[in-house]
């Protein structure tokens, strides 16, 4: 257990977790979510999905990862041994391995992309950004090319381990994330037309707000957060004993929180109003279209899909760990095989999903990548949210789980600190999750 990895320090693990959260679900997705749901009204309604349901389900999974010192699956049967909980662990491994292959499809868009910005292809020719979108999508061998290009970089950074690999990667990535959205916020700002963009983001419409709005707000909040499949779970493994787990999860939590409202603050303004067509294609299509028209475009774009790229990459590496540490922790393999073993197979089961936008007509049919986001991004993520609170509030018990969160937080034994938390775990999160998950269920319908 010994050789297992540990943060450097706090800072470090916070930079590394919201790394995992960090991801394409804020840069990508929150945006066109926002964007088809009236703006500034679902940001508010995501603020609180956030705040009341996903946090503390972020101090759960840290609480067993710590406690346990252990992979998904180890940790569950660490902490109930001879029990069948160990499956909703295994589970996560197998949400990892889902959401990673067809994640790394996406973010193989934006190296994609990149690479065009830099050779003038995306901003010099007259082809429309819809046309070079879509004749991209449907080549099924660049497809495959820039999945395997960034299933390699994950596996190269999961090699180098939690402190060298993981935490050194997010050292210089988160940073560099960070200022370049900023960089990008004040330009697009100065753009004719942004403050209509401003307007639609930050006024509310509450006309807009439903059943659906609300359920597709807590959704996206499991899905950033990286929550329901042991990820942080994963990660909290790695953090030493006396670590204050409350502040460390609201930190990642807000964070996650800050980047994706921050990443409305690009988009919404350089569109200049309500975006007319939102979903997948926003970002590659509808903001590639701005680039082509504003000065200094061709930089902005190369910078905007790199900033993408970290986000993505700080998130695949925390998904591969997951699989990596159970491989480690359950199996007994040394990092660097089970790392490009993993990564290897993975990549493969991502090819029907990168085949799946035009390349192969029956794959496109059936919508593949949207089917693996559905199964992994949004049904295992929430059946997994649901059941660790089962897990901490009817097997393990609450004056465990609060023992364990006491060292180092000193909240713990406040009534009102005690007294919200118990509400939270026992009520509140798996109430709301469980309608989440029979929408989801009885709908069938993709929150992505
Ligand atoms: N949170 C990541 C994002 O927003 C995705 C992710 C989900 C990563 C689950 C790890 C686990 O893009």
């Amino acid at each position: 257990m010994d050789n297992r990895g540990e943060w450097s320090s706090k800072l470090g693990f916070i930079l590394a977790a919201s790394g995992s959260a960090i991801g394409l679900g804020n840069i990508w997705r929150f945006p066109y979510i926002t964007g088809a749901n009236g703006g500034g009204a679902f940001v508010l309604v995501y603020l609180l999905c956030v705040f009341v349901v996903a946090f503390p389900i972020m101090i759960v999974e840290l609480v067993i990862g710590r406690k346990s010192k252990k992979d998904p699956v180890g940790a569950f049967k660490t902490i109930a041994p001879g029990s069948k909980w160990w499956i909703i662990g295994a589970m996560g491994v197998m949400a990892g391995f889902g959401i990673l292959s067809y994640y790394s499809v996406v973010a193989g868009w934006t190296v994609a992309y990149i690479v065009k910005g830099i050779s003038g292809g995306l901003t010099v020719s007259n082809l429309d950004p819809a046309v070079l979108f879509s004749r991209f999508a449907a080549n099924g061998k660049l497809q495959i090319f820039y999945l395997f290009v960034f299933s390699a970089m994950t596996v190269y950074v999961v090699i180098g381990g939690v402190k060298d690999g993981i935490e050194k990667a997010a050292r210089v990535l988160l940073p560099l994330l960070f200022l370049l959205m900023v960089v990008l916020i004040v330009y697009v700002l100065t753009l004719p037309g942004a403050i209509n963009g401003v307007k639609f983001y930050i006024i509310p419409d509450f006309s807009k707000i439903n059943s659906h709005t609300i359920l597709m707000a807590m959704g996206q909040a499991f899905f950033s957060l990286s929550l329901g499949m042991g990820a942080m779970i994963t990660y909290g493994s790695y953090l030493p004993d006396d670590d204050d787990l409350f502040s460390s999860a609201f930190y990642v939590t807000f964070f996650d929180t800050l980047i994706a409202i921050l990443a409305g603050f690009i988009i919404f303004p350089a569109l200049g109003g309500a975006p007319t067509k939102s979903g997948p294609s926003l970002v590659f299509v509808v903001l590639v279209d701005v680039f082509r028209k504003i000065p200094f475009g061709g930089v902005i774009a190369v910078i905007f899909f790199t900033l993408m790229a970290i986000a993505a990459l700080t998130s695949t590496v925390s998904l591969l760990e997951v699989v990596t540490a159970y491989l480690i922790d359950e199996k007994g393999m040394e990092r660097k095989k089970a790392a490009i073993g993993a990564g290897f197979l993975i990549a493969i089961l991502g090819i029907p999903s990168a085949l799946s936008l035009g390349a192969n007509r029956w794959l496109t049919r059936i919508g593949f990548l949207d089917k693996m986001d559905f199964i992994f991004g949004n049904i295992f993520l929430t059946f997994g949210g649901f059941m660790m609170c089962l897990f901490v509030a009817y097997k393990w018990g609450l004056e465990c789980f609060l023992e364990h969160l006491s060292e180092g937080c000193q909240h713990v034994g406040k009534p009102h600190f005690n007294g919200w938390l118990k509400i939270a775990i026992y009520f509140i999160c798996p109430l709301a999750i469980a309608i989440l998950l029979l929408y989801l269920i009885l709908t069938g319908e993709s929150l992505g």
